[in-house]
């Protein structure tokens, strides 16, 4: 056989070997969703399902999993003694009655009182006095909750097991917090191997491979989420500002003279094609299973951001074998766009809405399933 001819035959088997690596190592979103055992598409109910309860508390979380959504997600703290909880901001005041109860603490970081300080507060009625028309008695004197207490309520409901959809919230506050996670999971089950991928239509995510998925802001925290959790599924959460994507505009909000921050944001954009990218491909390089974009939001508000699920960027992260679980949707309107843009996944106040959009049947309406709960 002549030289030059085996030369060509080892190239030609060489090219179609690296074509197949490169077919399997980027499998289509559905199938690399669905290996991984994440419901596609995927309804993550953020803070609970807090736009009809209390975010974070009993009431928003045991509704999120009556409804039938995939995922419980939490902002992740730690108290002064140690102890994990779910809260999203940095203080108490806005969802507490730390005011009343710690007057000359209140602007004190959550992460200053112990467990047992956090557990005297009412985390409930501050949405009573926000949201009348969805208040509800039972509302008051709702606890923070810890993050094994919402493990319980995701294995509460024999008929539907949600997963944990966790963030690592502003980590450098907690150093070792991915460590205290690594243990708490594991103590309570939830690291240990799975066998069962995801079958057609079943709804127990909370008993399979996707059972947790870890998402953040913070590179140094993914880094470490992955040094911790290495089989875990892990999401770089993006978003245009300072500590994320570089903005094409240095114009600040204060400088802009726009009316408001979602108005502000929506016109905010990365730097450029380059920029995104390489979020993408950090977040692949350092083994996450996908992306948490922002969105812009069709009627603005306190939740709208910079546009990052555009078809060019989903397609990218798509290419790369990665999802998009895109951050924070509560109408029809947006549903529709950013599924038409092609996203994996959607963080929701709202899961009994997303659930309908995607025709999956709650056990439910959101007024019998608080009423069940003892809301
Ligand atoms: O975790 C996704 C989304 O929740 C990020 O925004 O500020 O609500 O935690 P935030
Ligand atoms: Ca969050």
């Amino acid at each position: 056989m002549p030289v030059t001819f085996t030369k060509s035959a080892l190239l030609l088997s060489l090219m179609l070997g690296l074509g197949q690596a490169q077919a399997t190592s980027q499998q289509s979103p559905t199938a690399l969703a669905t290996t991984s055992g994440i419901p596609h598409p995927a309804v993550i109910a953020h803070r609970g399902a807090s736009f009809d309860a209390p975010e974070s508390t009993a009431a928003a979380y045991k509704l999120a999993r009556d409804l039938g959504a995939d995922y419980l997600e939490m902002d992740l703290q730690r108290s002064k003694d140690g102890v994990l909880f779910a809260l999203h901001d940095n203080n108490l005041q806005r969802t507490t009655d730390v005011a009343t109860k710690f007057p000359e603490r209140k602007d004190s970081p959550a992460n200053a009182f112990t467990i047992a300080e956090l557990k005297t507060l009412d985390a409930g009625s501050w949405f009573n006095t926000a949201h009348p028309d969805r208040a509800r008695p039972a509302y008051a004197g709702l606890k923070i909750l810890t993050l094994d207490e919402i493990i319980d309520i995701a294995q509460g409901n024999p008929l539907h097991k949600p997963g944990l959809y966790i963030e690592t919230k502003e980590p450098k506050q907690f150093p070792g917090i991915e460590r205290d996670l690594k243990d708490k999971l594991q103590d309570r089950g939830w690291l240990s191997p799975v066998g069962s991928t995801l079958a057609k239509n079943e709804l127990t995510v909370g008993q399979g491979k996707g059972k947790v998925i870890l998402q953040t802001f913070e590179k140094s925290s993914l880094e470490l989420l992955q040094k911790e959790m290495p089989q875990v599924p892990k999401i770089l959460l993006l978003w245009v500002g300072e500590g994320s994507i570089e903005p094409k505009s240095k114009v600040t909000f204060a400088e802009s003279g726009d009316k408001d921050k979602a108005t502000y944001y929506a016109k905010q954009e990365p730097k450029d094609k380059a920029e995104f990218e390489q979020w993408v491909d950090y977040a692949k390089a350092q083994g996450a299973i996908g992306t948490g974009p922002s969105a812009a939001l069709a009627t603005g508000g306190d939740q709208s951001y910079s546009d990052l699920v555009k078809p060019w960027m989903n397609q990218y992260t798509h290419d790369k074998g990665m999802l998009v679980h895109v951050y924070t949707i509560d109408d029809a309107a947006d549903y529709k766009k950013v599924m038409d843009a092609g996203v994996d996944g959607i963080f929701t106040n709202r899961a009994s809405e997303l659930l309908k959009y995607y025709k999956r049947p709650a056990a439910g309406s959101v007024a019998q399933l608080l009423e069940v709960n003892g809301f």
